[in-house]
């Protein structure tokens, strides 16, 4: 199938390799001539396992193609999946503005039928808005049909996740649409829900919505294992065992970061705003998500006494593992409170250094952990890469000036640390002193 894929990030790169991928020709497109000019010369702008190999591949065999010529793709394919960004205004609004500009541009040029495809996270009632520009701008009066195809894709595995998705959500009011695009995910083997639009807009945001109330539900239980002396890994696990709840996604922690769940939280309460909805149980999502990194702060406060001057090893830097993204990581807050305080920050991370010295200034970046653990007053785990978790805890422990480990991810075994003769805090477990 033909396919055009418009806005080239991170959905849009990995969309259009794994369509790509599956034998369909795909032409990425973005305004960006740098990242086009790039992206022709196999560099990819963003580190995703699995990508860069994949858009080399189909590349070669010619299935994939990058351009900034909108227009000319638009005209060549017959389904045109938007994936432009739609990043937050001040007041927590999604910008639509890229969609509409897409939208429009795509009813100038259509001279067949196409089908498309918003796949850019979206409020509800974006497609009607979609449908509506659409019709309004159709110079040569085609065909069309609007489709919400949401998509489920985490950084870090990405490729894997469009691969191996848990389900495909297709929302649309049009029969032949839906004939396309079931043809189109067939080879994926993977259960469809068909819906109307409204329902697979709001699917994406209940989604998002629902895993980070998950995140900020254990986050607060946390708070609660602490003061009262229990463990809430075991708690995880104990109720994470019923199937009705899941182990995914209880994993305690500095709260969730990225480019993704802050700003779909926020959306979400905006639109529910719109509608006449007070959604009050995610402002508290947001609320305690906002408090766990500043009470991770405080306990970094707490167990140095005294930060001003002290030396810090920060691990990890990207809001999550296997990723380079910086995009409201808790790393940036974190040290950001730190260095108010005066204290001297060494960071590692082994893929987001780069975008990270592009944002935050006065750190000391190291070529390894070890590095950043030598002559440190403390060591602070951000991002649970696995390298992290198979350190040389005596090497480690010989470079630093004073062995205390303050751990945001939960990391290591508070038993198996105490005996290499660490101080460990960690979350919603007992301090090991
Ligand atoms: C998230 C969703 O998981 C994807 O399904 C969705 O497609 C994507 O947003 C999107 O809307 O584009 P992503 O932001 O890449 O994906 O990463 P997640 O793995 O969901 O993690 C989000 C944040 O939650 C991270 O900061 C992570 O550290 C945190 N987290 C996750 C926890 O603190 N605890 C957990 O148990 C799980």
């Amino acid at each position: 199938m033909k396919i055009a894929v418009v806005g080239s990030g991170y959905v849009g790169l990995v969309t259009g390799a794994c369509f790509a991928e599956l034998g369909n020709d795909v032409i990425c497109v973005d305004i960006d001539e740098d990242k086009i000019s790039k992206l022709n010369n196999n560099t990819i702008p963003i580190y995703e396992p699995g990508l860069e190999e994949s858009v080399v591949r189909n590349k070669e065999k010619g299935r994939l193609k990058f351009t900034t010529e909108l227009k000319k793709a638009i005209k060549e394919s017959e389904i045109i999946f938007i994936c432009v960004g739609t990043p937050p205004k001040p007041n927590g609004e999604a910008d639509l503005s890229y969609v509409e500009n897409v939208a429009r541009t795509i009813a100038e040029v259509m001279d067949s039928y196409k089908v498309i495809v918003e796949k850019s996270t979206v409020p509800v009632e974006t497609g009607e808005k979609v449908a509506k520009s659409i019709r309004a701008y159709n110079i040569h009066k085609a065909d069309f049909d609007v489709v919400s195809n949401p998509e489920f894709l985490r950084e870090g595995s990405a490729v894997s996740d469009f691969m191996n998705p848990d389900r495909i959500v297709i929302g649309t009011e049009s029969e032949k649409a839906r004939q396309i695009m079931e043809k189109l995910y067939k080879p994926l083997k993977a259960p469809i829900i068909f819906t109307d639009i409204k329902s697979a807009e709001i699917i994406k945001h209940a989604s998002n919505s629902f895993l980070a109330t998950k995140i900020s539900f254990i986050n607060a239980t946390a708070n609660i294992c602490e003061s009262a002396g229990a463990d809430v890994e075991k708690v995880a696990d104990g109720i994470g065992m019923d199937k009705r709840i899941g182990r995914a996604f209880l994993n305690a922690g500095i709260g969730y970061g990225g480019s993704c769940f802050p700003k779909d939280v926020d959306a979400f309460v905006k639109i529910a705003e719109k509608l006449g909805y007070d959604f009050k149980l995610l402002k508290s999502v947001k609320e305690i998500n906002d408090e766990q990194r500043k009470n991770f702060v405080k306990k970094i406060e707490k167990s140095l006494w005294i930060v001003k001057n002290k030396t810090i090893g920060v691990l990890g830097l990207a809001f999550k593992p296997n990723t380079d993204d910086m995009r409201l990581a808790p790393s940036t807050y974190i040290i950001a409170e730190l260095q108010k305080e005066g204290a001297k920050i060494k960071a590692y991370d082994p893929k987001a250094m780069d975008k990270a010295k592009e944002i935050m200034e006065d750190v000391t970046y190291c070529s390894n952990p070890y590095e950043a653990a030598k002559d440190a007053d403390a060591l602070v785990i951000v991002t649970e890469w696995e390298e992290f978790k198979e350190l040389d805890l005596k090497r480690i422990k010989s470079l630093m000036k004073h062995p205390l480990i303050i751990d945001g991810r939960n990391i290591y075994n508070p038993e198996g640390i105490k005996k290499e003769g660490f101080a460990y805090i960690s979350i919603g477990r007992k301090d090991v002193m």
